[in-house]
């Protein structure tokens, strides 16, 4: 049986949601050996200041991290929590902010895009704006969703094309350009034009990639319309696919990492559509060990392991400047039973159990 020691790993990006989701989602990162997470600021409302005392009613910063702090994230070693970039976010913000400590990184969300993400704005106006300035000259990093907003059927998802590969053909290149020192991290990227991109630009850019995209593909969500793998961006085909599995096992590649993006709904299908978003709270070092494996890598191999460990472990805290955990944690390839989890506001299931699978191939180890 093969089992894996390896340190402790940065889930850079998470959602720990609210209410009563906080305290079961963030014991589930815990469980699964985070010593840090990145908790995306897409909460009702969106965590669009930094100061309690700021103008306007969305929530703060400081307010946030309190919640999970209070909520268990006290036991992690390092929580990092963006602003949600709204109309409202100014040059001055970010300079104070950054000054303050608050303010590391900020989240770019495609208007309307997502789940809670119609406070967003479009990237040329980002582009045009003081803001990726001010961000760049403060060392304050850009998390972003890298899909184009507004696009007919046919442009957003097609054979030739999609939101995301538009996106990274058209804004992304621009903004590199014009902001070549300003930190980017690629948020869930899931296709080879998107893989390509970070792949050929500077090493200021990065990406995280999901356990789902490294899984499963479109035709995984059709078949039976399995609507707990649907997520945004939605998984991509078979060759997009194996691009991101190609970029995670380069050996000693450092520009992609871990970031599950789980994002739990009590409520995944609705009379009038599906919440984007897949739980893999709890479990998400065993899928992504599932994965490197399908990818065709050997765990118990020395070489092998090391590049899972460079992807789940190492590159994250490196690019973010944090450093690496010195505990560890044990994954062991036994098979784990997985159930829904009870929350105060409901069930949550797990993206296996939604998929029709109750039993996964690896565990963690007590
Ligand atoms: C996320 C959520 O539910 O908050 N959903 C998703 O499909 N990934 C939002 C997001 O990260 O886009
Ligand atoms: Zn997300």
């Amino acid at each position: 049986m093969t089992t894996l020691t390896i340190p402790k790993w940065f889930d850079a990006h998470t959602h720990v949601r609210q209410g009563g989701l906080i305290e079961p989602i963030v014991k589930s990162q815990i469980d699964m050996g985070c010593y840090a997470i990145l908790a995306m600021p897409n909460t009702k409302p969106p965590v669009g200041k930094v100061r309690d005392a700021d103008d306007g009613d969305m929530w703060s910063i400081e307010h946030y991290r309190d919640l999970i702090m209070n909520a268990g994230g006290d036991q992690l070693s390092h929580l990092v929590t963006p602003l949600y970039l709204t109309k409202d976010t100014s040059a001055k913000m970010i300079v104070d902010g950054a000054k303050s400590g608050l303010l590391t990184n900020i989240k770019y969300y495609p208007p309307h895009g997502t789940t809670n993400a119609d406070f967003g704005i479009p990237m040329e106006e980002f582009l045009k704006s003081d803001l990726p300035k001010a961000m760049s000259d403060n060392g304050v990093i850009l998390n972003i969703h890298g899909e184009e907003h507004g696009l007919k059927a046919t442009s957003y998802f097609d054979r030739e094309t999609n939101a995301e590969e538009i996106f990274y053909t058209e804004r992304m290149p621009k903004l590199v350009e014009a902001f070549p020192d300003l930190k980017i991290v690629c948020e869930h990227i899931t296709t080879k034009v998107a893989t390509d991109f970070v792949l050929n630009t500077n090493d200021n850019v990065s990406a995280t990639i999901t356990p789902q995209h490294l899984l499963y593909t479109v035709g995984d969500l059709i078949l039976g319309l399995k609507y707990h793998l649907f997520c945004l961006p939605v998984v991509k085909f078979d060759a997009d696919r194996q691009a991101l599995r190609n970029a995670v096992t380069t050996p000693s590649q450092t520009k992609f990492f871990a970031g599950t993006d789980s994002a739990a709904h009590t409520e995944k299908c609705t009379p009038c559509g599906c919440a984007a978003g897949c739980f893999t709270g709890g479990i998400a070092p065993q899928l992504y060990a599932q994965a490197f494996e399908e990818a065709g890598l050997d765990l118990s191999r020395v070489d092998h392991e090391l590049m899972f460990k460079n992807f789940l472990c190492h590159n994250a805290p490196d690019f973010y400047g944090i450093e690496r955990s010195s505990e560890t944690f044990t994954l062991s390839k036994t098979p784990q039973t997985i159930s829904k989890i009870p929350t105060a506001e409901g069930e949550i299931t797990p993206l296996p159990l939604g998929m029709g699978m109750d039993t996964i191939p690896w565990s963690i180890a007590e």
